[in-house]
């Protein structure tokens, strides 16, 4: 069903008295026997229930609100008799099995944009008693009869959870979670991480340089630099949050996005321990399945540096359409942390060393949740959230 608001203005294809007559008919009776087609009377269903709705709601300025949510509730939700129901029992419970799955989501869409719409209602209702309260005017009677209104509870938003997630792998390996700031300098977001001033990522085409020597962050590493200066050694942190760079938003990038650096230092520390590390953490967030794959990269703040791949999590290692018949998913940068980046953050390289990741918590969110868009964390549709 498309995603469309409410309130649109397209014309139904479809009366309110034709959809009635049509719920009570099987998807097959009406000749509907593919995805496509489903998919399209799903939507004028839909529209046909905004239109009504507007209908009511242009024609209500006589009636009280509480008649009219009344109204809406038992067009479309009454139990048995209600229009949801009934495209329930005829659309849906009479679908053959192997259109069911999708008839399925396209009717729980249908159903929930019904819930919502009454919700909206309801807090209207809500709003406009508040108004009437103190007027002189004879308040609004009360219905106790009428069913309670739903409150609607939020919840994390999906890249917050896969961030929460993250975090607790890490804790419970002792490492403690800090933050820096988002408008950072050129000196902690490039210079003190070994990145040359003649380097492609500071150009103004990647970056977003708010003056000369101040940018908004375009990786979490800068965390790395504050951190040291702050703790020195031996330090095992995590750094999530928000960076930036001058990106055109589409499917897969965003000018705003989220980063979990990950950074040990020690004395004793070795590349072992960053694959060995690694490794747990992949397994411990995809499943025990799932094999990591390290491949020579550069960075300029880690030597050796690293890529990171894990196992398809989609087709464990066959090939499929997410690996691009691969076998694997390039998930994140590492390597062992560059001896003049340990000097820069204060920290002796010939007594320490130390190994650095970094990786793209929306990335995770959209590989872990299926998500083929980046674009839908940060739109604030309620029906995208609301899945999660
Ligand atoms: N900061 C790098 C990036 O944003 C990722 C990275 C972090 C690589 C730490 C290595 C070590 O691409």
């Amino acid at each position: 069903m498309a995603m469309r608001p409410p309130d649109t203005e397209r014309l139904s294809v479809m009366t309110l008295e034709e959809l009635k007559r049509q719920a009570e008919i099987s998807l097959s009776g009406l000749g509907v026997d593919n995805e496509a087609a489903i998919e399209k009377k799903f939507a004028d269903a839909w529209d046909a229930m905004v239109q009504e709705r507007r209908h009511l709601i242009q024609h209500s300025a006589d009636i009280t609100f509480s008649r009219r949510v009344r109204e809406f509730r038992n067009l479309f939700l009454a139990r048995g008799h209600g229009l949801v129901a009934r495209i329930k029992a005829n659309w849906l419970d009479a679908t053959p099995k192997t259109l069911k799955p999708f008839a399925g989501r396209e009717f729980n869409t249908l159903r929930l944009n019904a819930e919502n719409l009454l919700e909206e209602d309801a807090i209207l209702k809500i709003v406009s008693s508040r108004q009437s309260f103190g007027k002189s005017e004879p308040r609004e009677e009360v219905d106790l009869t009428l069913p309670g209104n739903r409150r609607p509870l939020g919840s994390l938003h999906p890249v917050t959870q896969m961030q929460r997630e993250i975090e607790e792998i890490f804790l419970n390996l002792g490492f403690r979670i800090e933050s820096g700031p988002e408008i950072e300098s050129v000196y902690y977001n490039f210079d003190a991480l070994n990145i040359p001033e003649s380097h492609p990522s500071r150009d103004d085409w990647d970056t977003l340089y708010i003056d000369s020597k101040t940018v908004l962050r375009t990786h979490t590493s800068p965390v790395q630099i504050r951190a040291m200066e702050k703790y020195g050694a031996p330090l095992y942190i995590i750094i999530p949050g928000k960076c930036y760079r001058h990106d055109n938003p589409d499917a897969s990038h965003s000018p705003m996005f989220h980063q979990i650096e990950g950074l040990a230092i020690a004395s004793d520390i070795t590349f072992a321990d960053l694959k060995g590390t690694l490794d747990f953490f992949a397994r411990k967030l995809f499943g025990e399945k799932v094999r990591t794959r390290f491949q020579p990269s550069f960075f300029p703040f880690t030597e050796p540096s690293g890529e990171v791949s894990i196992s398809c999590i989609f087709c464990g290692g066959e090939g499929c359409r997410v690996c691009k018949e691969s076998g694997w998913i390039e998930v994140m940068g590492c390597g062992m942390v560059h001896p003049l980046v340990l000097r820069n953050g204060g920290i002796d390289p010939e007594k320490y060393t130390g190994w650095a990741f970094g990786l793209g918590i929306d990335r995770f969110a959209m590989l872990k949740y299926d998500i083929n868009d980046i674009q839908l964390f940060f739109q604030s549709d309620v029906r995208f959230l609301k899945q999660f």
